[in-house]
């Protein structure tokens, strides 16, 4: 299958009309995020947040857009957004209620690294690409149904994942207490699963608030997560020894799809055109593919509504009543 994906599988070139829609892209500063956010100002969006966390390198990414594609500036606004810090992730949401109308948000902003680190309580992995991402979408989610009902355009909540969901151990699961506790142990933790541990965990989140938000007239929000496959770009920048990251340099040199390939997976699953069949799926190649061994078996049915049950629970910490406010 990986094989097929990097080497065979055609991305189509995004031709979707976004005119008059606004799109936000966390992580748009570089990697994916950047250049799924030219192909959206390529593709008439009205507006593009580019949510980052250095608005230095926001503004360079702005920039850089505008050279490519000649846009009016305008069209791109720089929003601070850090997603290790629950009160960032807040005011951006807040910030966000503001806007004339939202049409899609792209989760692509995250990390692998091999270090341990703390962020609000828990290790960044699971902070920056599981919990963070998942309050940040569903404070969102009211403005997205707002402005789908208002402009009779379905909206997008599109997280990105990645296939390595698929080789996740998750030697965490047999714990005998709380997999977010057993999550937090560093002496137990291997940080070579850790990545793909934080995706698979991800998938778990996004199919369960796709299943307690469907489609409807009231809530015409689609909801879905896709890899871009392996891809060149920053995302191996941690990693701790030059010679591990000569070894990865040369082998994403050989197997990796250029970062703007990779984009747009982005850009389809967060597209107009999308369609409803996506929503709570998980997207390859800019098509639904089998969610795999670690969703589908039976141990991978419990783990998710296990992890379900956690998530409502953490979520609810963080931002009391958000599950009744949105669902
Ligand atoms: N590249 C691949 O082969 C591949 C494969 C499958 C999935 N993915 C996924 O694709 C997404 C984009 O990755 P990429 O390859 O484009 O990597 P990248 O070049 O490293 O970009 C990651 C982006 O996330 C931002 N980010 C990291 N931590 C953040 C935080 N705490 N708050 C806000 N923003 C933060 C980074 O900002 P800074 O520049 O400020 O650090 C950067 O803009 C990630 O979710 C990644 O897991 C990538």
């Amino acid at each position: 299958m990986f094989a097929y994906s990097q080497f065979l599988a055609k991305l189509p070139y995004p031709t979707s009309d976004f005119t008059g829609q606004t799109v936000i892209v966390t992580g748009a500063n570089t990697g994916l995020g950047l250049e799924a956010a030219r192909h959206f100002v390529r593709l008439n969006v009205a507006k593009v947040i580019i949510a980052v966390r250095t608005a230095s390198k926001g503004e360079a990414a702005v920039k850089e857009i505008v050279r490519t594609t000649e846009a009016d500036p305008s069209r791109l606004e720089v929003w601070p957004l850090d997603l290790s810090s629950f009160d960032s992730i807040k005011a951006f949401a807040q910030r966000a209620q503001s806007l004339e109308r939202l049409d899609a948000v792209v989760q692509n902003a995250g990390i692998l690294t091999q270090n341990w680190k703390v962020e609000e309580g828990m290790e960044s992995h699971i902070t920056v690409n599981v919990i963070s991402p998942i309050l940040l979408g569903l404070l969102l989610l009211p403005k997205l149904r707002e402005s789908g009902k208002a402009y009779g355009k379905v909206g997008r909540l599109s997280f990105v994942g990645s296939d390595l969901q698929y080789l996740a151990k998750f030697q965490e699961k047999s714990a005998d207490r709380p997999l977010l506790e057993a999550l937090n142990n560093k002496d137990k933790t291997d940080m070579g699963d850790r990545y793909n541990v934080s995706k698979l965990l991800l998938l778990y989140a996004v199919r369960s608030i796709a299943r307690l938000s469907p489609v409807t007239p009231d809530s015409p929000v689609i909801i879905n997560c896709l890899t871009p496959g392996a891809c060149t770009s920053d995302i191996f920048r941690d990693d701790t020894s030059w010679s591990q990251k000569i070894i990865m340099g040369v082998a994403m040199k050989i197997v990796a799809r250029t970062t703007e390939a990779g984009s747009r997976t982005l850009v389809h699953a967060a597209g107009p055109d999308v369609g409803v069949g996506t929503h709570g799926k998980f997207l390859m190649n800019c098509q639904v593919y089998p969610n795999g061994p670690n969703v589908e078996s039976d141990e991978g049915k419990a783990l998710e509504e296990r992890f379900g049950k956690e998530l409502v629970q953490k979520l609810e910490e963080i931002r009391p009543g958000i599950y009744e406010d949105m669902f």
